[in-house]
Formats: C-alpha cells, structure tokens, sequence
C-alpha cells in the first residue's frame, strides 16, 4: 500500500515539474513534494505500518524515488533557466538609439548675465569690480554724494531708512566714496549690486540692481566719458547704434548728464520699448564733482594744481536687460517662472 502511495506522489512530482511554468514554481513544487512538511516527509511518517523487517527496503525504495525527483528537478530547472535567459536577453536589450533621461540643468538668471557681460565688456578697458554694503550709511549714501540732510535730491529717491543713519542704499554711488578712500588712484571700477527704494509698479521694483561705473585719474574729461560710454553701447546694444547725451542734473557729478541709445529692438525707427521715440534712456553720468572728489579725500582742495579729475556713471541693470531682450514687465525677474528663464543663455 504505501509503495503504491510512493510511486503515486512520484508521478505526481514528477508531472508537477514538467508542468512548472518558471523557476519560483518549479522550486514550489520541490519544496511541496521533497521539503520537510512534503508529502515524503509525510509518507515516511507511515512507514510504522509496515512490518518492521519491510522497513530498509522501502526506505531504499522512497530515496530511489526522492532521487528521481530530484534528477527530473535538476534537469527542468536548467531548461527553465536557458528559457528565463533567453527572454530577458530579448526583452531587456538596451535601446542605444531611445533618447537619454533628461536632466534639468541650471543657468544664470538673466540678470546675472547682464551684469558679467557688462563687466566683461568694460574689464576690456581696464575697469574691475568693487562692492559695499547694502546698509549704508547716511554719510556714504547722501552726504558725501552731495546730497545734504533736507537737499530736494533726496525727493529722488523714497528710501528706507533702518535708523536716523542707516539707509538701505539707494543707489550704488556710495561704492564710488568707499573705493576712493581706500584705494589711490588711477581707478577704473565697477560696481554693480542690489539697491532699494520704496517704489513698485510695472517698471519699479522696491529692489533692483544698478551698475555703477567710476574712473579716477589726470586730465580726465567729458570726450573720456563720451568714448567709453559709446564703446559700451555698441558692445553690449549692438555695432549700429548711436548713443546720446541730454544736459542733465545730478549732485555727485557736474556737469551730468542721462544718457540715450538708439533703441535696440526697433534700430531707432520706432516702437512699443522705446515709446516711438527711437531713443532708450540707459542711465546718468558725469564728470565727479569736484565737492565728491574732497570728500572722498580725492583731493585736498575742490581747486588745486594737480588735482584729479573723475568721470561717473550709473545704470539700471533691470532696465538694460528689458531694453536689450525687450522685456515689458520688471517683476517678470522674479518670479521664477522657467518658462521666462530658460529663454536666457549668454
Ligand atoms: N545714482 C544715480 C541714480 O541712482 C545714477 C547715477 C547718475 C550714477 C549719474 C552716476 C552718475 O554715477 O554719474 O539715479
């Protein structure tokens, strides 16, 4: 009887394998039938039934089959094996042609990049960078600029004021005084930086950057700032267009002037960024005033022989890249929406 029993599971086993679809399966069916709770383990659990001296011969029997079993396991496991391999060698073959993961990559905002290919641009003329604090002093923001406690010139400018002596600077002018008295001239520098001012609207932001520019030397005159200026707008607006001085005010430089492009989009004929004028205002400039220059221990005297004389200039960063990319609204700058972003690339 329990011979029967044996070779039965036997056949079972042995179809159970040949049925066995994948290798978890196959493994499944060994552990169902070989394991320690298989039905070997069970049938063997009967073998008390049997006479004891029919015992060693039908163990002999069972491990006779168990080894059939294991043989037919061993061999079916191969064929699973080649089958499985050959699969996912068709299936999992690398498709050199399918495009890569793609990977966003950052770039400079763009008005980092206004700013270096500004400095890039002037560094050719032997200008280099200087930066000051964003909290100033009133002394460097106003005073030593010219700009006197209750002076109308501080209508220009709505500023924030951290105490009685301390602004958030308005411009970056007063890096023109920190630079003048810790360095000897000639100096040719740049300056550009963060600065604020209560105001906000389309073309208005309450911060925004300026580019200030300064140079410091002998005999240095209106025709110097004239030719730097026109160098710079055809280096960074474009080769064909013409830059224009208007008379104008400001009392750290005397005299001043605002300076006009041609405008950039429309070459001059015309059109919404430059309000049909055919011009762009780009910033102020001027020759130092002499009144800056002393005060910035430039010169002992507002006259004297050997004096040196100064040219500035400041411009609006925000306002150049909108003129340059014909940008319609400042606060697009900060609103971090890639899609604006992403169009910027040096
Ligand atoms: N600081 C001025 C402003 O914020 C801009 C400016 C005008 C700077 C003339 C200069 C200059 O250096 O010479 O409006």
């Amino acid at each position: 009887m329990l011979k029967e029993k044996a070779k039965a599971i036997t056949e079972k086993a042995l179809e159970a394998i040949q049925q066995a679809s994948d290798s978890k399966s196959l493994y499944e069916v060994k552990v169902n039938f070989l394991g320690k709770q298989g039905e070997f383990s069970k049938l063997m659990k009967e073998t008390g039934k049997l006479p004891k001296e029919d015992r060693p011969a039908f163990g002999k029997e069972v491990n006779l089959l168990k080894k059939n079993i294991e043989e037919a396991y061993l061999a079916k496991e191969l064929d699973l094996a080649n089958v499985e391999l050959a699969l996912r060698l068709k299936t999992e073959k690398i498709d050199l042609t399918l495009p890569g993961v793609y990977r966003a990559v950052g770039r400079q905002h763009p008005l980092t990049l206004v700013i270096r290919e500004i400095v890039d641009i002037l560094s050719h003329i032997g200008f280099s960078v200087r930066t000051g604090p964003m909290i100033e002093e009133d002394w460097y923001n106003f005073e030593a600029l010219n700009i006197p406690k209750d002076h109308p010139a501080r209508d220009m400018q709505d500023t924030f004021y951290m105490d009685d002596t301390h602004v958030l600077r308005t411009h970056t002018s007063p890096i023109q005084i920190h630079t003048m008295e810790n360095e000897k001239p000639p100096l040719r520098v740049l300056a550009p930086g963060s600065v604020f001012r209560c105001d906000s609207d389309v073309t208005h932001s309450p911060n925004f950057y300026q580019i200030e520019g300064l140079c410091v030397d002998k005999k240095v005159s209106m025709a110097d700032l004239k030719g730097t200026i026109s160098y710079f707008v055809n280096a960074f607006f474009g080769q064909d267009l013409k830059t224009r001085f208007r008379p104008s005010f400001f009392p750290f430089t005397e005299p001043s002037a605002e300076v006009d492009c041609s405008c950039p989009i429309c070459k001059g004929k015309g059109c919404r960024v430059c309000s049909n004028t055919g011009w762009v205002e780009i910033g102020g400039c001027g020759l130092v005033n002499p009144k800056v220059l002393v005060h910035a221990k430039i010169n002992a005297a507002e006259r004297s022989d050997d004096d040196y004389q100064g040219y500035a200039f400041g411009f609006g960063i925000e306002r150049m890249a909108m003129i340059k990319y014909g940008i319609d609204d400042i606060r697009r700058f900060n609103e971090n929406d890639m899609r604006f972003l992403a169009q910027f690339k040096r």
